[in-house]
């Protein structure tokens, strides 16, 4: 199979379509986030507040290279919301696979977020403003790195996951 990368903001759900999209297909589900985490033995919170968010974005960059390396294909990965911000990963991503962007409204975000706490870029006296003005100098980077754009808001699950091994199945070489 081909690789299957999620994109989109967070909150949009990469990470429970991505575990659902590998155990259908049977194959292993990464994340970046989780990856860097274990490497790195500390938290995107703790990444974030010790070494700031360009250190971050290089461990992305380097997270991305280190998978291109991986020779066993087959597998679907959930990266982080702003991954896509830097050109070099949009690159990387493409070479990794289809690049599907979970395309989710700030309405159903805020809804999901606005009590977390592990988002170190959410933590602001307007969260909903953060999100729309993130959401929107993201957008453009976000169509860029995208093969395909499922849309997720008012949508159940099933039609999610349903979309995307369909545009996988169609893709296979
Ligand atoms: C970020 C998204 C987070 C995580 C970090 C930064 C972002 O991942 O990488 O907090 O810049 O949008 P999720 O999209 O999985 O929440």
């Amino acid at each position: 199979m081909k690789n299957i990368i999620l994109i989109g903001f967070m909150g949009c759900g990469k990470t429970s379509v991505g575990k659902r999209l590998a155990q259908t297909l049977e194959c292993d589900f990464l994340d970046t986030d989780e990856l860097i985490e274990k490497e790195q033995g500390r938290s995107i919170s703790e990444i974030f507040a010790t070494d700031g968010e360009g250190v971050f974005r290089e461990m992305e960059t380097q997270c991305l290279k280190n998978l291109l390396q991986k020779d066993d294909s087959g597998f679907v990965l959930s990266v982080g919301g702003g991954l896509p911000i830097r050109e070099v990963n949009r690159e990387l991503l493409k070479k990794l696979g289809d690049v599907i962007l979970l395309h989710v409204t700030p309405d159903v975000v805020y809804k999901r977020l606005r009590n977390d706490k592990t988002r170190p870029l959410l933590q602001d006296k307007n969260p909903r403003g953060r999100i729309v003005d993130l959401m929107n100098a993201r957008k453009t980077f976000y169509e860029d790195a995208a093969t395909h754009v499922v849309e997720v808001s008012d949508r159940s699950f099933e039609e999610i996951v349903r979309e995307i091994l369909n545009i996988n199945r169609k893709e296979q070489p």
